[in-house]
């Protein structure tokens, strides 16, 4: 079965692949744009990339319920572990792991990471996927950064960028990443969840399928995309 790609709103994507369930950043309670609720989701996966409460979300309440192995960088692995989740995965930027659907690799992205409770959350991420179906780019939380031009020479076929500006990349710099990471598609996200962050994605999405080869996907809260 291809890998599905569903975007819940905000930040927060479900990847199913493999006969596996990762969810990125699953932030459910308090997310006006989150599609489903958080006790309608059984991840086997929770991806976290970087402190901020629209990130870590209900990764610790939902890790609790259904046993989810969670993956981040080693300061939010040892801050979930004294909140009372046991299954973690530390990685830190640059560093990879082979997991059983597929290897997962922190790269760098340029914010903050302080967890909700004030505690150090090390360093935000991006995260690169590498599955069977080929390569995900979440850049996570981030400016932009001329290194996402390494990230692109791995070969993407689907990345997502955040558009919404003041806290992260807005539109033209996210069409400038674009040109950078020279995905196959993308997904544009972290936009609209609030008044601060409105976007017309329609607009931006016109301007990366005239100005770019990749293929926008602009999906709402809920909808999903398939990669291969
Ligand atoms: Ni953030
Ligand atoms: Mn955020």
């Amino acid at each position: 079965m291809a890998t599905k790609v569903t975007w819940i709103g905000h930040g927060t994507f479900q990847i199913e692949t493999g006969g596996k369930t990762i969810i990125i950043d699953p932030f459910f309670n308090g997310n006006p744009a989150a599609a489903v609720k958080e006790e309608d989701v059984s991840p086997d996966v929770i991806i976290v990339t970087h402190g901020h409460g629209d990130h870590v979300g209900d990764t610790v309440s939902i890790a609790q319920r259904t046993g989810a192995l969670v993956i981040s960088n080693f300061e939010i692995t040892e801050w979930l572990q004294k909140q009372g989740v046991s299954n973690v995965h530390p990685l830190h930027i640059g560093g990879s792991h082979a997991f059983d659907f597929g290897r997962v690799k922190l790269t760098i992205a340029h914010h903050g990471s302080m967890l909700p409770d004030g505690s150090n959350g090390g360093n935000p991420c991006g995260v690169l996927l590498k599955l069977s179906d080929g390569t995900i780019y979440h850049a996570g939380d981030t400016g932009l950064f001329y290194d996402m031009k390494m990230i692109g020479a791995e070969g993407i076929e689907l990345a997502t960028l955040p558009i919404g500006d003041n806290f992260t990349m807005g539109p033209d710099d996210a069409l400038r990443a674009v040109k950078l990471i020279e995905p196959k598609r993308v997904i544009p996200s972290h936009f609209s969840t609030w008044p601060l962050i409105e976007q017309d994605v329609d607009a931006w999405a016109a301007r990366v399928k005239a100005e770019t080869s990749a293929v926008p996907v602009v999906l709402k809260p809920g909808e999903s995309c398939e990669l291969g």
